[in-house]
């Protein structure tokens, strides 16, 4: 996948470097025209960064790219504002069978710490052979 030293340093600090494949254009712009309210977490940048890191992410979005997955994703959003992958219908499908302590153990957390069990999400994938066992979280 292609990098950008800003988009990792900025957007990895807090949280799984989601790739940028997994949302499409329009909840990119609306995640970096609100990160002083990101998540309840105040994320703001210089705007020489927060330009750049936009337009990395817009270059990348779910809808330039090949894979099944920004494709279900993009679909599942359709035109909402949806700006987290885990509000999608696509996400939740996915999930569903997971138990919620699953989630809340002390490992995990939080159903957005997708590198938590997708060992290769910060290289763009889910390979299914890179799943991690959830038992190992029950
Ligand atoms: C100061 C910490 C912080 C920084 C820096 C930060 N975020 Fe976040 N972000 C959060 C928090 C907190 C959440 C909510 C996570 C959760 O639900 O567990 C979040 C969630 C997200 C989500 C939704 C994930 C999902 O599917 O639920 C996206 C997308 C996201 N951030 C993108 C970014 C991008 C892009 C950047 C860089 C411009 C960034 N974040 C920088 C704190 C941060
Ligand atoms: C607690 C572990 C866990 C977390 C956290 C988690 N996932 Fe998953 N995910 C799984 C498991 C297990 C499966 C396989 C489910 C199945 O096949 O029944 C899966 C399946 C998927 C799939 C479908 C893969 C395929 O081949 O069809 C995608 C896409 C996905 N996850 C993305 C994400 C993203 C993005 C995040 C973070 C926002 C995330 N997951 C967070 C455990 C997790």
């Amino acid at each position: 996948m292609v990098q950008n030293e800003l988009f990792v340093n900025e957007c990895g600090a807090c949280h799984t470097l989601y790739p940028p494949h997994m949302l499409p254009k329009h909840s990119w712009q609306i995640i970096m025209d609100n990160l002083d309210e990101h998540f309840g977490d105040d994320a703001s940048l210089l705007e020489n960064e927060r330009k750049a890191i936009l337009s990395f992410l817009i270059q990348h979005n779910a809808d330039t790219s090949t894979q099944e997955m920004s494709y279900k994703i993009s679909k599942s959003i359709g035109s909402e504002g949806i700006i987290a992958m885990t509000q999608t219908n696509f996400w939740k499908n996915q999930h569903q069978a997971i138990p919620k302590r699953v989630f809340e153990h002390s490992e995990v957390r939080s159903k957005a710490n997708c590198k938590a069990c997708h060992n290769d999400i910060e290289k763009g994938l889910i390979e299914d052979d890179k799943i991690k066992n959830i038992d190992a979280f029950m």
